[in-house]
This record gives structure tokens, sequence and C-alpha cells, in this order.
């Protein structure tokens, strides 16, 4: 099946998750759509971002993409049911939430997990109830940090605040956790900072690896790994952004096509 893989986020966060899919399936062609007109949507309404990823994946659709992947907590969180509903057998919808789920109870068992993500992604309660359906005795301690998302949207072109990240760290809530999880995709690109913060103690893990290896294991599943020589990648954003244009040069060099459509 040689149909690209349409990978999608408000901005440049799920360039991380891109990047990542890149270095495990060279061979698969990426579609990647940045909503950088919309973003962020974590402080959004659950509506307005579920009218967003619609219309993204109608794009992706007309791209021919074989698989969907929401490279964004905040629409996994809440627009995943609809767009699986809306896209039906057109394309596999995956996210970014399930794959971390899996890696959390294979590696996790019986202990206590933090997780930051945006407002929206942590008042869904989706990793929780998805937590607790395992069964395990995992708890979470979750916080919403939505500065983070602005903060690393502009970390290539503007740098970051130390004191942001380590004020929200400093949360009693998150004071005795054995591993965080990074529940936005943006927060891949401050994740050394967050490391750091923990002396490089703590598991600190974001969704870009054990998504692209969920990924893996979904094409060959289901007979979807291309059969390509030959990949090549598209990046398309609403709003062609400095702030994007830099970070795509970034994680994927200076030879990429970016378009701009308002889709
Ligand atoms: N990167 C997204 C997430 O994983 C969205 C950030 C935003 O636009 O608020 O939640």
């Amino acid at each position: 099946m040689n149909g690209p893989i349409g990978i999608f986020d408000s901005g440049i966060g799920g360039l991380a998750v891109a990047r990542a899919v890149k270095d495990l399936l060279p061979q698969e062609s990426i579609v990647y759509f940045g909503d950088t007109a919309h973003l962020p949507y974590g402080d959004k309404a659950g509506a307005t971002i579920q009218a967003h990823a619609i219309r993204i994946c109608n794009f992706l659709l007309k791209r021919q993409c074989k698989v969907i992947l929401i490279a964004c907590n905040s629409v996994s969180a809440v627009a995943y049911d609809l767009v699986c509903a809306h896209v039906g057998q057109r394309a596999a919808v995956l996210n970014v939430i399930d794959p971390m789920i899996d890696y959390i109870g294979s590696q996790f068992q019986g202990q206590l997990i933090g997780l930051i993500g945006t407002q929206q992604t942590i008042h869904s309660r989706v990793y929780e109830k998805k937590i607790q359906a395992l069964r395990l005795g995992i708890q979470l301690r979750a916080v919403a940090t939505p500065l983070l998302v602005p903060m690393s949207e502009a970390r290539f072109t503007q740098g970051i605040s130390l004191e942001t990240i380590h004020n929200y760290l400093k949360n009693p809530a998150l004071r005795y956790i054995k591993a965080l999880i990074l529940g936005c995709t943006h927060y891949s690109v401050i994740k050394t900072s967050i490391k750091a913060f923990y002396q490089h103690q703590l598991s600190v893990m974001d969704a870009a690896e054990v998504t692209a290896t969920y990924l893996q294991r979904f094409l060959f599943r289901h007979q979807l790994l291309s059969t390509r020589l030959l990949a090549e990648d598209h990046f398309v954003a609403s709003a062609l952004t400095a702030d994007f244009e830099r970070a795509t040069h970034i994680f994927f060099g200076h030879k990429v096509h970016l378009e701009r459509l308002l889709v």
C-alpha cells in the first residue's frame, strides 16, 4: 500500500512524531499538516478542535493518505472517536495517546506517573480513564501546563523560559512521580530542559518514538507497509510562520518543500 501517512498537529508538535516515523519507516511518504493559523488548540472548546480535525482529515483524505496519524494529544483526547467515524473505511486513524498507554502499561505497573498537557487533554481525563482500564495499579497525577505550548512553538526562534518550565514542574502534585508523560507533542522540543529539571533521574516520555513503533507494528499487521524505494514527503501549514519554517528545517533539513494552504 503506497499511499502516504498523513500526520497532523496544530503546529510544530507533530514534527517530532513525523521525524520518528521517518527514522523508523524511511520508505513511507509523509504528508504533514500543521494548523498554524489556528493554534493553540489546547485552550479551545472541544467542538472547535473537532471541527479543525475534520477539515484537516478531509484534506489528508484528498491526498490519498492510507493512515491518518493524529499527532496532537488535544485532538486525540477530544476528537479521536469523531474522526474515526468520519473517516470510516477510507483510511486507518491512529492517535498519540493509545501508544503511550501501551508503553506505560508495559513499563510502570504499580507506579505513580505524572502527566503534563494542555487544558483540553488534562480536563478530558482520557489518560486517567485509559490507565485505570489497564488495571495495573498505575496512578496518575495530571497538571495542565498551557503556557508551554506557545513557548515550545517558538522554541527555535525565541528560546525558552526555564522559570516557566520549573514553576509548572514544582507543582506539589508531581512531587513523588516515578516518570513523566509529556502529554502534548509540542513539549518534545523542550524535553531536554524538562529532563534537566529532574537532573536526568526521571523517565520523561514523549509520544514520538512510542507512536512510531506502534505505527510500524500497525502497518505490518494490516499489510499496509509501503513497497516504494523512494519516498517523498510534503509539509503543509495553514500559515507559514517563521516558527514552523525553522522547526521543519531543523527536523527535516533545508531541502524540504513547505506549502501554505488554508484547508
Ligand atoms: N501539540 C498539541 C497537543 O499535543 C496541541 C498544542 C496546542 O495547540 O495547544 O496537545
